[in-house]
């Protein structure tokens, strides 16, 4: 059996309980309906329309559950294949799914690699799968060969640079196996070998790398995997251009955009000379943490960064995955929005009715409906530059798309 395969029938992962579905959905990037339909379609796809997706090798089922609910909600006629070499894994997803009653998933035990018997897909999605073949960009070109015309994919693989002690362990861990070791060996060494790094080590040094104290599946999946190949930015890039795939976009644009980072106007000025990828590369050096690449692509003989959706006046700014309350009272004590993630603290400068306009974000209204709903109304040119103002500061970091009204 391939041994990544024999991991995930032991450790499927990330471990779920199934009960839990009766209390909470687990939401996450890719694959929200908002972040697929902003990214993908404009913000325009009308999800009257059938949709068939793909989740390529949907693990334990988080984001096979999200697409399903989120689309059941919007009764969109879907089908929605999942695919996974793991059955323990499937047997989770498998209940997770009948918990909520969703009928519009089949689920099939096998490699993603023959994924092209089961499509064309207008969406795929493919979390944290590909980083762990033998050859990601099969993997990559065997997703691309089954997309439709006009459809795209969602993406996550790890990141080296915010990953940095992981294969520093895993490499230790390598060197102490022995032949015939089990399981259960292997995590009571990696114990001891934890216990014993001192300060200085990476690993210890890399706070931000949590997953090993969670569980067993945590602890096998980050440091005892089979295989594990994280990717820098210009990485993905050649891995897509290989594959005849082309980026569409990262999610949460500010963690690979040094302008929202670099405020020395000499440098700023040296990085408009950069094109998009080359600005990504040094924005992802520049912070040094991003442990998670997520990013949606498309065949490169489609449309590929204008499908985004962009700023405008007749869009619906959609809240993604956001509690807006805390924020909004942070920003009425006068304080700045403000994103920490591993250790990297920025802020964003907003205008002065950022509170009133935010309040005003209900998903259906769009930004000429806000400006009507104020009170007073600012004039038309006033208002457009604010909302820019804030849908570029939470768009950045993910928590503002855009939908056009049907
Ligand atoms: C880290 S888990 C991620 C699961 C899920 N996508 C998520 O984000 O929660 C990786 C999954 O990919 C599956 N996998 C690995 N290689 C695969 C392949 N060639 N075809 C299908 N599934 C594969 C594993 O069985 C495992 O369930």
């Amino acid at each position: 059996m391939d041994p990544v395969q024999d991991q995930y029938e032991h450790f499927p992962y990330p471990t779920r309980d199934p009960r839990d579905e009766d209390r909470r959905l687990v939401l996450g990037s890719p694959s929200s309906r908002d972040e697929i339909n902003h990214f993908l379609f404009g913000g325009a796809r009308d999800w009257s329309k059938p949709f068939r997706a793909l989740v390529a090798g949907g693990g334990t089922g988080d984001a096979l559950i999200m697409l399903a609910q989120q689309l059941a909600d919007f009764a969109c006629p879907a089908e929605i294949i999942y695919l996974d070499l793991s059955k323990a894994a499937r047997e989770i997803a498998e209940a997770r799914a009948a918990r909520r009653g969703l009928t519009s998933i089949s689920f099939i035990t096998g490699s993603l690699l023959d994924a092209a018997d089961h499509g064309p897909f207008d969406y795929i999605d493919c979390c944290g799968v590909l980083h762990h073949l033998e050859d990601p960009v099969a993997g990559f070109k065997a997703l691309r060969s089954t997309l439709a015309p006009g459809g795209g994919m969602g993406v996550m693989v790890y990141g080296e640079l915010g990953r940095t002690g992981v294969y520093d362990t895993q490499e230790m861990l390598r060197s102490l196996k022995k032949e015939g070791d089990s399981a259960a060996t292997r995590i009571d060494i990696a114990r001891r070998l934890l216990s014993s790094l001192p300060e200085s080590n990476r690993l210890k040094r890399n706070s931000f790398v949590k997953d090993h104290l969670s569980n067993e599946a945590g602890l096998f999946d980050l440091l005892l995997h089979a295989r594990d190949c994280p990717y820098r930015v210009h990485e993905i890039y050649e891995a897509l251009d290989q594959s005849g795939l082309g980026m569409v976009g990262f999610v949460a644009p500010a963690n690979y955009d040094p302008d929202y980072f670099v405020t020395d106007a000499k440098l700023k000025a040296r990085l408009s000379l950069l094109n998009e990828p080359e600005r990504e590369a040094f924005a992802e050096l520049h912070t040094g943490n991003i442990k998670k690449h997520m990013f949606y692509c498309a065949a490169s003989d489609s449309v590929l960064r204008s499908r985004v959706a962009a700023f405008d006046p007749k869009m619906i700014p959609v809240l993604h995955n956001v509690q807006l309350e805390p924020i909004l009272e942070m920003l009425d004590e006068g304080k700045p929005l403000t994103a920490r993630r591993e250790g990297l603290r920025a802020e964003f400068p907003l205008p002065p009715r950022a509170v009133e306009i935010l309040r005003l974000c209900d998903g259906t209204r769009t930004f000429k409906d806000i400006r009507k709903a104020l009170s007073p109304a600012p004039p038309a040119q006033e208002f457009l530059e604010s909302a820019q103002q804030i849908y570029r500061a939470f768009n950045g970091l993910n928590l503002l798309l855009l939908r056009a009204r049907a």
